[in-house]
């Protein structure tokens, strides 16, 4: 008897972690495929344990074993049997096998399976399993994914114990600014947080990510960026608890991190558009990723994209102890520059080198140029975020063809810098921001990656974090400003 074979594949617009999460449990089907009416998994087995049998009835009454034969979470495959059904399908072995699309967002699914049929019900039961059974599989998954798990098919039973939230207003703490000026001004207020809009997912944060930006926003210095009453803040960690129409990548439940052009994440719920999120996985705690997505990103540009650090580059980083510089010292030096880098105490000395600062510069009134010169004859690369006061110290310890990165301004804004200035040195300038360098989604997924990455090869180290209740944003910054931090600084919301 010649077997029948069925082929069937699609492209699911969600991530292949989100879409094997679904697959991978044998049992799921009564959850999102509409022909499945009731399903159990036999013995009390695990739902992804090979040799589970799941027992299901289909909406039409008839009635179906299946065994799972296999499956591989490394190659997203698996491969199960009928064992006995009403439907005369023989010798059924079918083949799920899922690949990623090469933009990480989107998931190639193939369905495929061989049976035997009773004598002349070869065409309609090849049918049946294509349309029937893949191809609704397939709207139907898609339906759920983009519904979200909790949201599918009503009268089935809920996938989590976790309560569903209804998409209503939250109510969050959130940090006001309602005055320009002091770190008094930032003030806890409660909120009410909309449903998330279109594109939006809804996340309850558990780490936010402090900033020096944060601080320049809340005196007035971008009063563009930051509107009276605002709430500073660009970035954050947490839980999805909704998601908005059109989200088909995130399903509540998922961990995330983000980073956007726009302040407002110091407050515990924030909608925020899933273009600006990245999926965290296990090896990745909320409180690490929430003190250096912005920062690890900002080094990856500084030192991949912007100052093209290689191997003997002269680098200079101020500020070597912070939470952006010792990021970038420790991944400099892995590059293999030569890295030198200033600080204000003894005490950040050690740290700038326990991070791979290899010349710290002790210096708190903004003198370092002689001993760049001393070092190395000058820097080829200095990453700046000092600002005014350092401005001709800077330029003196540039060597000729420079590259000086001002990326801050921590001891004020920086006066106006003349071409004639510069052409004495032959040395480039430049003033980057963070978010120009994550412009599209996939770069961001890029990007984060790569700083989870040199986490886990522990090319940067564990980051040092000093942790404040959401309500103390205003001790948070005062230290800050103080000169007295080290590492990133972090806020938990209560
Ligand atoms: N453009 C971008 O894409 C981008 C992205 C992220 C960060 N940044 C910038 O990078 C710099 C570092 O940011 P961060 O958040 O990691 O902060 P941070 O380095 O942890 O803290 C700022 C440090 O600046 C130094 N500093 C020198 N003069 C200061 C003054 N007058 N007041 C306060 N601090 C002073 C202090 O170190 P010492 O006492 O050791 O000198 C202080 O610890 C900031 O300028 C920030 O704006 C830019």
């Amino acid at each position: 008897m010649a077997l029948q074979k069925v082929v069937r594949s699609t492209v699911i617009d969600a991530p292949i972690e989100r879409v094997w999460a679904v697959l991978r449990d044998f049992n799921s089907h009564d959850r999102w495929h509409e022909v499945v009416d009731h399903s159990e998994i036999e013995d009390g087995k695990p739902s992804d344990r090979v040799g589970c049998v799941r027992n299901f009835t289909l909406q039409d009454g008839n009635h179906i074993r299946e065994m799972l034969l296999s499956l591989s979470d490394k190659d997203y495959v698996s491969t199960y049997t009928i064992i006995e059904a009403t439907v005369p399908l023989q010798r059924y072995v079918a083949t799920i096998t899922l690949k990623p699309v090469t933009d990480g967002q989107r998931t190639f699914w193939h369905w495929a399976s061989s049976f035997a049929t009773p004598p002349g019900m070869e065409a309609d039961l090849r049918n049946m399993v294509a349309q029937g059974v893949y191809e609704a599989g397939f709207a139907n998954l898609k339906r759920h994914l983009q519904l979200g798990s909790n949201a599918g098919r009503s009268h089935l039973r809920p996938t989590s114990t976790k309560p569903v939230l209804q998409a209503s207003p939250v109510v969050a703490q959130t940090i006001k600014v309602r005055e320009y000026g002091d770190a008094v001004q930032l003030r806890a207020e409660s909120s009410e947080v909309p449903p998330p809009g279109v594109g939006e997912v809804r996340i309850r944060q558990t780490a936010i990510g402090v900033n020096y930006l944060d601080i320049y926003l809340r005196k007035g210095w971008i009063p563009e960026l930051l509107p009276l009453p605002g709430t500073p803040g660009m970035e954050a960690a947490g839980e999805v608890i909704d998601v908005g129409p059109d989200v088909t990548s995130l399903l509540p439940g998922d961990r995330v991190a983000y980073m956007g052009p726009a302040p407002g994440s110091y407050t515990s719920v924030r909608n925020v558009p899933v273009a600006w999120t990245v999926r965290l996985g296990a090896g990745i705690d909320d409180g690490t990723a929430a003190a250096s997505l912005l920062k690890g990103i900002t080094a990856d540009y500084l030192l991949r994209d912007l100052g093209r650090v290689k191997a003997g580059t002269r680098l200079l980083v101020h500020a070597a102890a912070g939470g952006v510089g010792t990021l970038v010292c420790a991944w400099a030096r892995n590059m293999g520059a030569l890295v030198m880098g200033t600080v204000s105490s003894e005490a950040k000395a050690r740290i700038a080198r326990d991070n791979g600062c290899q010349h710290v510069i002790v210096t708190s009134d903004y003198t370092f140029s002689a001993a760049v010169h001393h070092i190395s004859q000058g820097a080829d690369v200095i990453i700046d975020g000092l600002g005014d006061a350092a401005r001709e110290e800077n330029f003196a310890a540039l060597a000729p063809c420079g590259h000086w990165i001002s990326l801050g301004q921590a001891s004020g804004p920086l006066q106006p810098i003349s071409p004639d200035w510069l052409v004495g040195k032959s040395v480039s300038f430049s003033r980057p921001v963070a978010f120009a360098y994550v412009a599209t989604h996939a770069v961001l997924n890029q990007r984060a990656e790569r700083v989870w990455q040199a986490f886990r090869d522990g090319i940067l180290l564990p980051v040092q974090t000093e942790q404040f209740a959401l309500k103390e944003a205003a001790t948070a910054h005062a230290r800050l400003e103080s000169r007295q931090s080290t590492g990133s600084l972090v806020l938990l919301p209560g």
